[in-house]
């Protein structure tokens, strides 16, 4: 059976794809607490705090000067002082009630420590084609979906309202959500087109 290399990646990624989880499940049905979806939220910073470690180092490992480079402008993305992509998931926890400057010292879980293994086993063992695309195809691009289905619940199960403010989700109002997709769209999707034009 013919299919392209970028068709290839998404089916294997969609075998087991997160959105399908049985906690998202339960949020999309708003039978989580705000306080279970902020829990989330800090490991999902843990694994992201790792993540834009992955691709630092990565990017300091590629000779193609062309990845190295889209590597470098998205971690710079990620990573703007005045506007850090991590933060947003303070946002999230500082709206759910909880103190949004525990997040850094929230514990670890097993599964998170797992899963920040795993990233430095790709970039340490695996030839860079394969990192990378375990980085944006594996994970980063599951999280397009899996925002498809919560942020339609924050609206209708948690009281969040639609906000579309260019800086995220403030302290003092709505979701990051709708802007964790709008971020994401931009980056996921031209990785998986230069992916998917690579031999
Ligand atoms: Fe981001």
């Amino acid at each position: 059976m013919s299919s392209s290399f970028h068709h290839q990646l998404v089916a294997t990624r969609d075998r087991k794809h997160s959105k399908n989880h049985p906690f998202f499940e339960l949020w999309a049905q708003g039978k989580l607490s705000k306080e279970q979806t902020a829990f989330y939220c800090t490991q999902h910073f843990h694994f992201v705090g790792e993540y834009l470690n992955w691709m630092a180092y990565e990017a300091s490992q590629i000779p193609q000067r062309d990845v190295k480079q889209y590597l470098f402008e998205n971690l710079g993305d990620e990573e703007n002082p005045d506007d850090r992509h991590l933060d947003m998931l303070k946002d999230y926890v500082a709206a759910s009630g909880i103190d949004p400057s525990s997040v850094e010292s929230t514990i670890v879980l097993g599964a998170t420590d797992a899963l920040q293994s795993w990233g430095w086993r790709m970039v340490y063992q695996q030839p860079w084609q394969g990192a990378v695309a375990a980085m944006f195809i594996g994970l980063e691009s599951q999280f397009l979906d899996i925002c498809k289905k919560i942020v339609p619940a924050l609206h209708s199960h948690y009281g969040y309202r639609p906000h579309l403010a260019k800086s995220g989700f403030s302290r003092n109002t709505s979701t990051p959500t709708r802007s964790m997709v709008r971020r994401a769209l931009p980056s996921s999707r031209s990785i998986v087109i230069q992916l998917s034009c690579r031999p």
